[in-house]
């Protein structure tokens, strides 16, 4: 019998939510992490430098997930994805998904081009393929290339962020897409989380809160970074990518560069004196107001399912705390 997505993901999953790949953050320690905890761990096949890491990083997550339910086969073990670029510039990609595919891995998350190869092949072993986009007319081409769910990267995400306003962006390929769907963008709490189901997604595609963790292996500047940003400290310029992205200013400034000099410049124009976008410049969601402080990956996923069941009790409407304030002098 085939599986679904249902047995899958949500049967092995405390929370509705995935935490998101992201270049240079993702780490095999943050994705067990992540599904020890009940919620989906993954990390882009380009965090591996060369297929043998690739390879290794496969085995130490399986194995690590594997002994996790040996230990206790009543817990909730979330499984893992690997995130691919199907992008005919990804001159990796034939190489990388050979790796996956002797993993068997569970979960596909694919991104830029046609994922119609890649499904089928996923297909092939039981797994599934979740397409990442950030407009409707790309949202169709996704369902015709059979992906078997769409993540929706709206307005205020963290990395190369969609432009659409998350409410049009669900409610429009609600109109035509009755399968899994994922909304990405400033989602940084359990409120959000249940927004999200209430919008008519199923899961929450979280990047940004993920780095302040103690788990997240980037520089501790760069969370220290999160924890004191709100959104006045972001630019979203496409200067350093070439696409639109969202930059936390301070990290443009420690890395040397002159702010009031970037606005319709290339990467080209700048002297960039050596640093890197990513790796120096360092990139943050809408969301950033919302981390007050960096924890354990264990102890986020506790509070993001305190919010979630709190959020799930908020009463609609008539149940406004302000009710009982009085008005006028
Ligand atoms: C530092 C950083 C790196 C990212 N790298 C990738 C990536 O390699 N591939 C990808 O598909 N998305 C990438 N993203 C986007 C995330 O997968 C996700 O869509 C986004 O973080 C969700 O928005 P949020 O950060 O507001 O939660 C990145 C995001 C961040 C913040």
């Amino acid at each position: 019998m085939k599986n679904t997505v249902y047995d899958l993901l949500d049967k092995n999953m405390r929370l509705p939510v995935i935490c998101a790949p992201m270049f240079l953050v993702s780490s095999p320690n943050l994705v067990i992490n992540a599904c020890k905890n009940g919620v989906v761990g993954s990390f882009p096949a380009f965090n591996t430098r060369t297929q043998t890491t690739l390879d290794e990083w496969l085995t130490t997550i399986t194995k690590a997930l594997k002994a996790e339910k040996q230990k206790d086969p009543a817990a909730t073990v979330a499984p893992f994805a690997v995130n691919m670029v199907v992008h005919a510039s990804n001159k990796r990609l034939h190489d990388d998904f050979e790796v996956v595919k002797k993993h068997k891995v569970p979960f596909v998350i694919t991104s830029q081009g046609n994922p119609k190869p890649i499904v089928d092949a996923v297909h092939e072993w039981g797994g599934i393929v979740f397409h990442d986009v950030i407009t409707v007319a790309h949202a169709r081409k996704a369902i015709d290339a059979g992906a078997d769910g769409l993540i929706l990267v709206a307005a205020g995400a963290g990395g190369h962020a969609g432009e659409v306003n998350p409410f049009a962006l669900v409610r429009e390929v609600r109109e035509f897409w009755s399968g899994p769907l994922v909304l990405a963008g400033a989602i940084n709490d359990g409120y959000g989380i249940r927004a999200t189901e209430v919008l008519g997604a199923n899961y929450s595609y979280m990047g940004t809160r993920f780095i302040a963790t103690t788990e997240a292996e980037v520089n501790p500047d760069y969370k220290a970074m999160l924890v004191d940003a709100d959104l006045n400290d972001l630019v979203f310029t496409d200067t350093f990518t070439g696409v639109k992205c969202h930059f936390l200013k301070p990290s443009i400034t420690r890395a040397g560069i002159d702010l009031s000099l970037i606005e319709g410049k290339t990467r080209v124009d700048l002297d960039l004196g050596g640093s890197n976008a990513w790796k120096d410049m360092w990139s943050a969601g809408h969301g950033v107001s919302g981390i007050h402080s960096v924890v354990p990956v264990a102890h986020l996923i506790e509070q993001l399912v305190t919010e979630y069941n709190n959020a799930s009790q908020v009463q609609a409407f008539n149940g406004a705390a302000y009710h009982s304030m009085e008005v006028g002098r």
